[in-house]
């Protein structure tokens, strides 16, 4: 099989692999610019962003929003030309001015879930953006590009469907995750049929991404065979060299092996999967304080008084010098990674025609 490239109407990826975004701080300028150079779509992650700004300490907004430009011209440079997007969570507190922001600096593409991004649309307005939502459900994504084209008249300009293996917040049950692994290409082929339906509707293609657990080439033909435009991936690309994790990140999942892969239970009200560590152990059946609220999250997202711990420390701990104290996020083939790599191996494996 050949890996046709990713057309967005005038927005062409040659290599139809989206790198996915990756807070805190795992997805920033180098790995998304490197990826983008080899010809996929390299995407930082806006959540906290500015972790590593002078201003963070005092403004953690104004610093994200400074930091949205330094990256994102950051990763042009590496990039040769390349594409580069953001993923914004819905869940972000003040959302719409991530999204605004992200546009003004020119992002190619942005990419949202972690809840339903119901106005993204509006906020692109005038903008050569193309905008993606991530669902997990035929249901989700029969309501959201419903209420897109019933509000706005617009449809998007590609689908990211994420599946139940993938890393980090999910958008299933842990009490069913089997089931739902089980049942994903079921689902996905019901989710391409709504989207092409929309697509049919506004005259135009809607190529839909798979996410989850995608890592090597037969996966990526896997689910082009099932009608996928491409894949999105995010943990074959941690323990690269070009990865803006710290080593301890990398390292965790090089040591980890199948059964330390782990579902835990996430402030945000999703669960999420990580790598296990003593943190994991201890968010079992402890409540740990919040030391300071960076105001990450939406209210509705995240009730600052019964919480079980803070999702921005945690993360933050992840890349600065605390990773037991952290949730190293992480998808179910974390295992498969024995040693560190680059993007450019990894490519090359990827695209390898047969
Ligand atoms: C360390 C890590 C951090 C992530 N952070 C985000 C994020 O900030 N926002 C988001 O929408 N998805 C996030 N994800 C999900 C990825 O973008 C991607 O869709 C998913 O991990 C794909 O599955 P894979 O890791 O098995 O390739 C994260 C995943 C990992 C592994």
């Amino acid at each position: 099989m050949i890996l046709e490239p990713l057309i967005m109407d005038k927005l062409i990826a040659k290599v139809p692999i989206i790198q996915g975004g990756m807070g805190i701080g795992i997805s920033l300028a180098n790995l998304a610019g490197t990826v983008a150079k080899e010809g996929g779509i390299g995407i930082l992650s806006t959540a906290q962003i500015g972790y590593q700004e002078e201003l963070f300490e005092k403004s953690p907004m104004r610093a994200n929003m400074e930091a949205i430009k330094i990256q994102f011209d950051r990763a042009k440079k590496i990039a040769e030309g390349g594409i580069i997007g953001f993923n914004i969570m819905a869940a972000t507190l003040h959302y719409d001015r991530y999204v605004k922001r992200c546009v003004e600096v020119g992002a190619d593409v942005i990419i949202s879930g972690a809840g339903l991004p119901i106005n993204l649309p509006e906020l692109v307005v005038g903008s050569q953006t193309k905008i993606a939502p991530i669902v997990s459900s035929d249901k989700a994504a029969k309501v959201l590009l419903g209420l897109w084209k019933k509000r706005y008249n617009k449809t998007a300009d590609f689908v990211v469907v994420e599946g139940p293996k993938a890393g980090g917040h999910l958008g299933f049950k842990a009490e069913t995750i089997e089931e739902d692994i089980e049942g994903m290409d079921d689902e996905l082929k019901k989710i391409i049929a709504t989207v092409n339906s929309f697509a049919d509707e506004f005259g135009k293609q809607i190529p839909v991404i798979f996410a989850g657990g995608v890592f090597d080439r037969s996966d990526i033909d896997h689910y082009i065979a099932l009608g996928c435009s491409g894949v999105q991936m995010a943990t074959r690309f941690v323990a690269t060299e070009e990865c803006d994790a710290p080593e301890s990140f990398k390292q965790a999942y090089i040591n980890a092996k199948e059964e330390d892969i782990t579902l835990i239970k996430s402030p945000v009200g999703m669960p999420g999967r990580a790598i296990k560590n003593l943190f994991t152990e201890r968010i079992k059946n402890k409540q740990i304080p919040i030391e300071k609220c960076r105001n990450c999250l939406s209210f509705k997202h995240c009730d600052r008084k019964t919480i079980p711990y803070c999702i921005s420390e945690t993360l933050l701990n992840a890349v600065t010098n605390n990773p037991e104290n952290a949730l190293v996020f992480a998808g179910t083939n974390a295992f498969k990674i024995q040693k560190q790599t680059t993007v450019h191996e990894i490519f090359k494996e990827l695209t390898l025609n047969s």
